[in-house]
Protein backbone atom coordinates (compact mmCIF):
# COMPACT_ATOMS: atom_id res chain seq x y z
CA UNK A 1 0.00 0.00 0.00
CA UNK A 2 1.36 3.61 -0.50
CA UNK A 3 1.91 5.37 2.58
CA UNK A 4 1.30 8.65 1.35
CA UNK A 5 -2.65 7.62 0.70
CA UNK A 6 -2.59 7.22 4.27
CA UNK A 7 -1.62 10.51 5.18
CA UNK A 8 -3.55 12.50 3.20
CA UNK A 9 -6.65 10.64 3.77
CA UNK A 10 -6.67 11.99 7.46
CA UNK A 11 -5.16 15.35 5.86
CA UNK A 12 -8.48 15.91 4.22
CA UNK A 13 -10.92 14.24 6.70
CA UNK A 14 -9.57 16.24 9.61
CA UNK A 15 -10.78 19.75 9.04
CA UNK A 16 -13.88 18.12 7.17
CA UNK A 17 -14.83 16.01 10.35
CA UNK A 18 -14.50 19.27 12.74
CA UNK A 19 -16.46 21.17 11.06
CA UNK A 20 -18.83 18.67 10.97
CA UNK A 21 -18.72 18.45 14.66
CA UNK A 22 -18.73 21.71 14.94
CA UNK A 23 -21.88 22.38 13.00
CA UNK A 24 -23.60 19.70 14.89
CA UNK A 25 -23.26 21.49 17.89
CA UNK A 26 -23.94 24.93 16.87
CA UNK A 27 -27.00 23.47 15.81
CA UNK A 28 -28.09 21.57 18.88
CA UNK A 29 -27.08 25.10 20.58
CA UNK A 30 -29.34 27.16 18.23
CA UNK A 31 -32.41 24.54 18.35
CA UNK A 32 -32.48 25.06 22.49
CA UNK A 33 -32.24 28.91 22.07
CA UNK A 34 -35.36 28.84 19.76
CA UNK A 35 -38.41 30.18 21.49
CA UNK A 36 -40.03 27.78 19.53
CA UNK A 37 -38.82 25.15 21.66
CA UNK A 38 -38.42 27.26 25.28
CA UNK A 39 -42.31 27.55 24.96
CA UNK A 40 -43.98 25.44 27.27
CA UNK A 41 -46.58 24.05 25.29
CA UNK A 42 -50.10 24.45 26.65
CA UNK A 43 -51.01 21.66 28.65
CA UNK A 44 -54.70 21.28 27.39
CA UNK A 45 -55.85 21.38 23.72
CA UNK A 46 -57.61 24.44 23.06
CA UNK A 47 -61.02 24.51 22.25
CA UNK A 48 -61.95 23.96 19.03
CA UNK A 49 -64.77 26.49 18.58
CA UNK A 50 -61.99 29.14 19.39
CA UNK A 51 -64.23 30.26 21.91
CA UNK A 52 -61.24 30.30 24.27
CA UNK A 53 -62.91 29.80 27.53
CA UNK A 54 -63.50 25.99 28.33
CA UNK A 55 -65.65 24.99 31.59
CA UNK A 56 -64.46 22.07 32.99
CA UNK A 57 -66.66 18.96 32.93
CA UNK A 58 -67.13 16.78 36.02
CA UNK A 59 -69.59 18.60 38.10
CA UNK A 60 -72.79 16.76 38.78
CA UNK A 61 -74.32 20.04 40.59
CA UNK A 62 -73.58 23.33 41.83
CA UNK A 63 -73.39 21.88 45.31
CA UNK A 64 -71.07 19.42 44.25
CA UNK A 65 -69.17 21.91 43.01
CA UNK A 66 -69.38 24.27 45.81
CA UNK A 67 -68.30 21.29 48.04
CA UNK A 68 -64.78 20.77 45.85
CA UNK A 69 -64.50 24.42 46.25
CA UNK A 70 -64.10 24.43 49.81
CA UNK A 71 -62.49 21.13 50.35
CA UNK A 72 -59.80 23.66 49.18
CA UNK A 73 -60.93 26.34 50.96
CA UNK A 74 -60.93 24.27 54.37
CA UNK A 75 -57.73 22.46 54.33
CA UNK A 76 -56.26 22.79 57.73
CA UNK A 77 -52.72 22.15 56.25
CA UNK A 78 -52.99 24.76 53.19
CA UNK A 79 -55.14 27.32 55.84
CA UNK A 80 -51.68 27.40 58.06
CA UNK A 81 -49.89 27.53 55.47
CA UNK A 82 -51.74 31.00 53.75
CA UNK A 83 -51.91 32.06 57.35
CA UNK A 84 -48.20 31.84 58.46
CA UNK A 85 -45.67 30.93 56.12
CA UNK A 86 -47.41 32.68 53.06
CA UNK A 87 -48.91 35.74 54.88
CA UNK A 88 -46.02 37.73 54.35
CA UNK A 89 -44.81 37.34 51.13
CA UNK A 90 -48.43 37.54 49.38
CA UNK A 91 -48.67 40.67 51.40
CA UNK A 92 -45.66 41.59 50.01
CA UNK A 93 -46.58 40.90 46.28
CA UNK A 94 -50.10 42.25 46.44
CA UNK A 95 -48.85 45.29 48.11
CA UNK A 96 -46.36 46.01 44.81
CA UNK A 97 -49.29 45.30 42.54
CA UNK A 98 -52.06 47.65 44.40
CA UNK A 99 -49.30 50.03 44.63
CA UNK A 100 -48.66 49.79 40.66
CA UNK A 101 -52.42 50.55 40.13
CA UNK A 102 -52.42 53.65 42.62
CA UNK A 103 -49.50 55.09 40.67
CA UNK A 104 -51.60 54.23 37.45
CA UNK A 105 -54.78 56.02 39.04
CA UNK A 106 -57.09 52.78 38.98
CA UNK A 107 -57.58 52.86 42.61
CA UNK A 108 -57.24 55.35 45.65
CA UNK A 109 -56.82 55.74 49.54
CA UNK A 110 -60.90 56.81 49.23
CA UNK A 111 -61.54 53.31 46.70
CA UNK A 112 -64.33 50.69 48.28
CA UNK A 113 -62.70 48.14 47.81
CA UNK A 114 -63.46 43.92 47.29
CA UNK A 115 -61.37 41.19 47.31
CA UNK A 116 -62.94 38.25 45.30
CA UNK A 117 -61.92 34.48 46.79
CA UNK A 118 -59.89 36.47 49.19
CA UNK A 119 -59.16 33.37 51.77
CA UNK A 120 -57.72 34.44 54.72
CA UNK A 121 -57.75 38.07 53.28
CA UNK A 122 -53.71 38.46 51.99
CA UNK A 123 -55.18 40.65 49.63
CA UNK A 124 -57.36 42.50 51.61
CA UNK A 125 -54.39 43.28 54.12
CA UNK A 126 -52.19 44.66 51.35
CA UNK A 127 -54.75 46.90 50.03
CA UNK A 128 -54.63 48.44 53.83
CA UNK A 129 -50.85 48.39 53.72
CA UNK A 130 -51.10 50.80 50.70
CA UNK A 131 -53.35 52.88 52.10
CA UNK A 132 -56.77 51.77 50.28
CA UNK A 133 -58.55 51.41 54.27
CA UNK A 134 -61.64 50.80 53.36
CA UNK A 135 -61.43 46.79 51.96
CA UNK A 136 -62.93 43.39 52.66
CA UNK A 137 -62.85 39.99 50.99
CA UNK A 138 -65.51 37.39 50.37
CA UNK A 139 -65.37 33.46 49.91
CA UNK A 140 -66.65 30.26 51.01
CA UNK A 141 -65.32 30.69 54.37
CA UNK A 142 -65.59 33.89 56.00
CA UNK A 143 -61.79 34.80 58.13
CA UNK A 144 -63.10 37.91 60.06
CA UNK A 145 -62.49 40.61 59.97
CA UNK A 146 -61.04 40.65 56.83
CA UNK A 147 -62.85 37.99 54.79
CA UNK A 148 -66.69 37.40 54.85
CA UNK A 149 -68.58 35.14 53.88
CA UNK A 150 -69.94 35.21 49.93
CA UNK A 151 -69.92 33.29 46.79
CA UNK A 152 -68.94 35.06 43.97
CA UNK A 153 -71.54 33.76 42.34
CA UNK A 154 -74.19 35.65 44.06
CA UNK A 155 -71.95 38.28 45.70
CA UNK A 156 -73.98 39.33 48.97
CA UNK A 157 -73.90 43.22 48.34
CA UNK A 158 -76.47 45.72 46.58
CA UNK A 159 -75.80 47.11 43.14
CA UNK A 160 -72.66 49.96 42.91
CA UNK A 161 -71.17 49.76 46.24
CA UNK A 162 -67.92 49.49 45.22
CA UNK A 163 -65.35 51.50 43.26
CA UNK A 164 -62.63 48.74 43.06
CA UNK A 165 -63.14 45.27 42.72
CA UNK A 166 -59.77 42.40 42.48
CA UNK A 167 -59.79 38.73 41.88
CA UNK A 168 -57.14 36.35 40.85
CA UNK A 169 -60.04 33.18 41.16
CA UNK A 170 -61.35 33.76 37.65
CA UNK A 171 -60.49 30.12 36.80
CA UNK A 172 -62.38 29.03 40.03
CA UNK A 173 -65.63 30.23 38.40
CA UNK A 174 -68.03 27.44 37.25
CA UNK A 175 -70.17 30.37 35.56
CA UNK A 176 -67.76 33.18 34.33
CA UNK A 177 -71.04 35.31 33.04
CA UNK A 178 -72.07 35.56 36.71
CA UNK A 179 -69.18 35.65 38.05
CA UNK A 180 -68.52 39.02 35.39
CA UNK A 181 -72.04 39.68 36.06
CA UNK A 182 -72.21 39.93 39.51
CA UNK A 183 -68.56 42.61 39.52
CA UNK A 184 -70.19 44.91 37.17
CA UNK A 185 -73.43 44.79 39.37
CA UNK A 186 -71.68 45.51 42.61
CA UNK A 187 -69.30 48.04 40.77
CA UNK A 188 -70.14 51.49 40.88
CA UNK A 189 -70.18 53.31 37.51
CA UNK A 190 -66.56 53.93 36.31
CA UNK A 191 -65.29 51.28 38.78
CA UNK A 192 -62.39 49.97 37.90
CA UNK A 193 -62.02 45.32 37.99
CA UNK A 194 -58.62 44.32 38.18
CA UNK A 195 -58.70 40.56 37.34
CA UNK A 196 -55.35 38.39 37.81
CA UNK A 197 -55.55 34.82 35.10
CA UNK A 198 -54.01 32.51 33.32
CA UNK A 199 -53.87 32.28 29.55
CA UNK A 200 -53.39 28.73 28.10
CA UNK A 201 -51.05 27.16 31.66
CA UNK A 202 -51.68 25.05 34.06
CA UNK A 203 -53.97 26.36 36.88
CA UNK A 204 -55.07 23.67 39.98
CA UNK A 205 -57.38 20.73 40.10
CA UNK A 206 -60.14 23.18 41.87
CA UNK A 207 -60.13 25.38 39.01
CA UNK A 208 -63.57 25.44 36.92
CA UNK A 209 -62.44 26.94 33.37
CA UNK A 210 -59.67 26.85 31.61
CA UNK A 211 -58.72 30.23 29.49
CA UNK A 212 -57.07 30.26 26.62
CA UNK A 213 -56.93 34.22 25.54
CA UNK A 214 -58.53 37.53 27.10
CA UNK A 215 -60.60 37.57 24.21
CA UNK A 216 -63.58 35.58 26.34
CA UNK A 217 -62.93 38.51 28.73
CA UNK A 218 -63.64 41.34 26.26
CA UNK A 219 -67.06 39.47 26.17
CA UNK A 220 -68.33 38.75 29.69
CA UNK A 221 -67.71 42.50 30.27
CA UNK A 222 -70.65 43.29 28.66
CA UNK A 223 -71.21 47.00 30.74
CA UNK A 224 -67.41 47.31 30.83
CA UNK A 225 -64.41 48.89 28.61
CA UNK A 226 -60.66 47.46 28.40
CA UNK A 227 -58.30 49.13 29.69
CA UNK A 228 -55.28 47.61 30.35
CA UNK A 229 -53.86 43.79 29.68
CA UNK A 230 -50.05 43.33 31.14
CA UNK A 231 -48.08 40.70 32.22
CA UNK A 232 -47.91 40.04 35.76
CA UNK A 233 -45.60 37.17 38.10
CA UNK A 234 -48.38 36.82 40.56
CA UNK A 235 -48.20 33.07 41.85
CA UNK A 236 -48.77 31.06 38.90
CA UNK A 237 -50.74 33.94 36.96
CA UNK A 238 -49.33 35.86 34.28
CA UNK A 239 -51.77 38.44 32.64
CA UNK A 240 -53.30 41.23 34.69
CA UNK A 241 -56.29 42.61 32.97
CA UNK A 242 -57.81 46.03 33.56
CA UNK A 243 -61.62 47.17 33.17
CA UNK A 244 -63.67 50.03 33.69
CA UNK A 245 -67.44 49.99 34.32
CA UNK A 246 -69.25 52.28 31.77
CA UNK A 247 -70.79 55.34 33.15
CA UNK A 248 -74.27 55.11 31.19
CA UNK A 249 -75.02 58.50 29.57
CA UNK A 250 -78.78 59.39 30.69
CA UNK A 251 -78.88 62.61 29.69
CA UNK A 252 -81.10 62.03 26.38
C1 LIG B 1 -63.57 16.47 50.27
O1 LIG B 1 -62.48 15.92 50.96
C2 LIG B 1 -62.78 14.74 51.66
C3 LIG B 1 -61.60 14.31 52.48
O2 LIG B 1 -60.43 14.99 52.12
C4 LIG B 1 -63.21 13.66 50.68
O3 LIG B 1 -63.56 12.48 51.36
C5 LIG B 1 -64.41 14.17 49.88
O4 LIG B 1 -64.76 13.23 48.90
C6 LIG B 1 -64.09 15.47 49.24
N1 LIG B 1 -65.30 15.98 48.61
C7 LIG B 1 -65.32 16.49 47.39
C8 LIG B 1 -66.65 16.96 46.90
O5 LIG B 1 -64.32 16.63 46.70
C1 LIG C 1 -52.77 57.13 51.24
O1 LIG C 1 -52.48 56.32 52.38
C2 LIG C 1 -51.10 56.12 52.59
C3 LIG C 1 -50.93 55.10 53.69
O2 LIG C 1 -51.80 55.37 54.75
C4 LIG C 1 -50.43 57.45 52.87
O3 LIG C 1 -49.06 57.26 53.09
C5 LIG C 1 -50.66 58.37 51.70
O4 LIG C 1 -50.14 59.66 51.99
C6 LIG C 1 -52.13 58.50 51.37
N1 LIG C 1 -52.28 59.22 50.12
C7 LIG C 1 -53.11 60.21 49.97
C8 LIG C 1 -53.15 60.83 48.63
O5 LIG C 1 -53.82 60.61 50.85
C1 LIG D 1 -79.28 45.52 40.21
O1 LIG D 1 -78.60 45.26 38.99
C2 LIG D 1 -79.15 44.22 38.24
C3 LIG D 1 -78.21 43.91 37.09
O2 LIG D 1 -77.61 45.05 36.60
C4 LIG D 1 -80.53 44.61 37.78
O3 LIG D 1 -81.11 43.59 37.00
C5 LIG D 1 -81.38 44.87 39.03
O4 LIG D 1 -82.65 45.32 38.66
C6 LIG D 1 -80.72 45.89 39.92
N1 LIG D 1 -81.46 45.95 41.18
C7 LIG D 1 -81.81 47.09 41.73
C8 LIG D 1 -82.48 47.00 43.05
O5 LIG D 1 -81.58 48.16 41.20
Amino acid sequence: MNPSSFSKLPILLKPFLLSLLLSIFFLVFLATQSPLLRLKPPLHTPPSDGGGLRIRRGYTSYNAYIQRQLNKTLNPKLRKIWTTRDWDRKIKVFARVFHSLKQRNLISNDSKALSIGARVGQEVAALKTVGVSDAVGIDLVPYPPLVMKGDFHAQPFRNQTFDFEFSNVFDHALYPLKFVGEIERTLKPGGVCVLHVAVARQTDKFSANDLYSVQPLLELFKESELLEVRKVDAFGLDTEVVFRKKIKDYSY
